[in-house]
C-alpha cells in the first residue's frame, strides 16, 4: 500500500461511493495534497491574453506560491517563482504591469522578464568580476492550450495534453464561440475569500443537486430558465472526463429548445452583430455552435468555465480558498462581450447572486463538516442510474453525483501516488 504520509490511507477514506470528512478538515491531509496535487500535477496558472503586448507581466498563483507570468521582448511566455535569488524576498509587488524588468526592493538586484539576473548594487562585494550564477527561478513546466496556461512544478510527469484528456475538447467548445475562435480574459479579476476547504468548491462546480434549492431565489427573481437544467425532467446530463474533470452537459436541452443564443438565455435579435458574424465566419456550422452555446465544465483542480465566467480555485489553507473570477469575453464580438459581462457580474461579481449562495454553502458546510459525526459523506447519487458514453465517459442525469465519483477517484490515484 502506498501512502503518502505516515499514519493516511487514502484507501480508507476515499470508497467508490463515500469519502470521510476528514479530507476536508485535516491540515495534514492538506500538506500533502500541496506536495501531491499542487506542486506536482498540472495546475491552471492564467491566460496569454491577459499578458497581450511585449513586456508585459501578471502576478499569479500555483496554489498558495506566488508567481509571475511575463512575456518576453521577443513574445515569449515565462513563469518565474516570485522569490529574489538573494534573500528570499517578493521581486514584484505590482499584480501586473509592463516592464523589461524586475528590480528587487531590498538590496536592489534586477531581473530580465526571462529570469536571468542583469546586475545587482556594490558588486565588489562579490568579487567584482563575472556575474553570479543566479536567478529568478523557472516553474519547471508550462503548457498552453487555446491561449489557456497550466503549469506543473514537478520537471517530470504526464504530459498536458495527457492531463486534459478530453476537458481540452471543452476548451476548444469555449473558443469557438469566438467569431475569431479565441477568448481574451481581459475583462478584470474579483478575488472572493471563502472559509472553506478547496474540494467542497470544485465539487460544487458540477453539482446538479443544488441548484434548485440554492439558487432558487434568484431563478425565481430573474425569471431564469436555469434551475429546470438541474431538475429530474432535465435531459441535461452530468459527466465525468477522468483525471478528476467533469462538466453539466446542457447542450441536450439547448439542442431542444433549438434557439440561436438561447444557451444565453436570449435571441438572436438581441445580438445581431455577433450572430451575423458568426455565420459568416463558420458558415453551416454555426448553427449548431449557436445552439450548443458554452461548456460548464470543471477541470482538474482549479479551473471552472461556467458558460460566461472564468472560476480559478486557489486553495490556501485547509478551511481557506480563494475564488478568482472574470468574465468570459470572446475575441472580435462587443455585442456579446458586453452582455457577458453583465451577467457575469450578477452572477460572480461583489454583489453577484449565485456565488454569494454558493459560498454560504460552502462556509455552512465547512462548519458542519467540523461535528465528526457522522463521518461519512455520502456519494451515491444516481449509481443505480449510472451509464457509459459512445467515448467511455460515465454519465448521469443533470442532478446526479457522477462528477463527484469522478472527482474522488483520481484525487485518490493521485494522493496514493498512482497518477
Ligand atoms: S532579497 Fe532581493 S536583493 Fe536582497
Ligand atoms: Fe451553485
Amino acid at each position: 500500500m502506498t501512502t503518502v504520509r505516515a499514519g493516511t490511507r487514502y484507501d480508507e477514506l476515499i470508497e467508490p461511493e463515500r469519502v470521510h470528512g476528514s479530507l476536508y478538515t485535516d491540515p495534514g491531509i492538506f500538506a500533502d495534497e500541496l506536495e501531491r496535487i499542487w506542486y506536482r500535477s498540472w495546475v491552471y496558472v492564467g491566460h496569454v491574453s491577459e499578458i497581450a503586448r511585449p513586456n508585459d507581466y501578471v502576478r499569479k498563483s500555483i496554489g498558495p506560491q506566488d508567481v509571475i507570468m511575463t512575456r518576453d521582448s521577443d513574445g515569449r511566455v515565462h513563469l518565474l517563482m516570485n522569490r529574489c535569488a538573494h534573500r528570499g524576498n517578493l521581486v514584484c509587488e505590482d499584480q501586473r504591469g509592463n516592464s523589461s524588468s524586475f528590480r528587487c526592493p531590498y538590496h536592489g538586484w534586477t531581473y530580465r522578464n526571462t529570469g536571468e539576473l542583469l546586475g545587482y548594487p556594490f558588486n565588489r562585494g562579490y568579487g567584482g568580476s563575472g556575474k553570479l550564477d543566479l536567478g529568478l527561478a523557472p516553474v519547471p513546466r508550462v503548457g498552453t492550450h487555446q491561449g489557456f496556461v497550466f503549469a506543473s512544478l514537478a520537471p517530470e510527469g504526464p504530459s498536458l495534453a495527457e492531463h486534459l484528456g478530453a476537458a481540452a475538447d471543452e476548451i476548444d467548445r469555449l473558443v469557438r464561440l469566438s467569431p475569431e475562435g479565441e477568448v481574451e480574459v481581459t475583462a478584470g479579476w474579483l478575488k472572493h475569500r471563502t472559509r472553506a476547504n478547496w474540494k467542497l468548491l470544485a465539487e460544487n462546480e458540477t453539482d446538479g443537486y443544488h441548484p434548485q434549492f440554492v439558487h432558487g431565489s434568484i431563478f425565481s427573481v430573474a425569471d431564469s430558465g436555469i434551475g429546470a437544467l438541474y431538475s429530474d425532467k432535465s435531459a441535461a446530463v452530468t459527466r465525468a472526463f477522468g483525471g478528476g474533470h467533469s462538466e453539466n452537459d446542457l447542450r441536450p436541452e439547448f439542442r431542444r429548445l433549438g434557439q440561436p443564443m438561447g444557451w444565453f438565455g436570449t435571441s438572436e435579435s438581441k445580438v445581431p452583430d455577433y450572430v451575423s458574424r458568426m455565420r459568416e465566419v463558420y458558415g453551416e456550422r454555426a448553427e449548431e455552435i449557436l445552439v450548443e452555446g458554452s461548456p460548464h465544465v470543471m477541470i482538474f483542480p482549479n479551473l471552472f468555465i461556467a458558460e460566461v465566467s472564468i472560476f480559478v480555485l486557489q486553495p490556501l489553507a485547509v478551511d481557506e480558498t480563494v475564488q478568482h473570477v472574470t468574465a468570459v469575453q470572446l475575441r472580435g464580438a462587443p455585442d456579446i462581450n458586453r452582455r457577458m459581462l453583465q451577467q457575469s457580474v450578477g452572477s460572480v461579481g461583489p454583489a453577484g447572486l449565485l456565488l454569494a449562495d454558493d459560498t454560504e454553502m460552502y462556509e455552512r458546510n465547512q462548519r458542519g463538516l467540523a461535528q465528526g459525526r457522522p463521518e461519512w459523506l455520502d456519494l451515491r447519487r444516481g449509481v443505480h442510474r449510472e451509464g457509459v458514453d459512445e467515448r467511455g465517459f460515465a454519465v448521469g442525469t443533470a442532478t446526479d453525483e457522477t462528477a463527484m465519483r469522478g472527482f474522488w477517484s483520481h484525487y485518490r490515484n493521485v494522493m496514493e501516488g498512482a497518477a
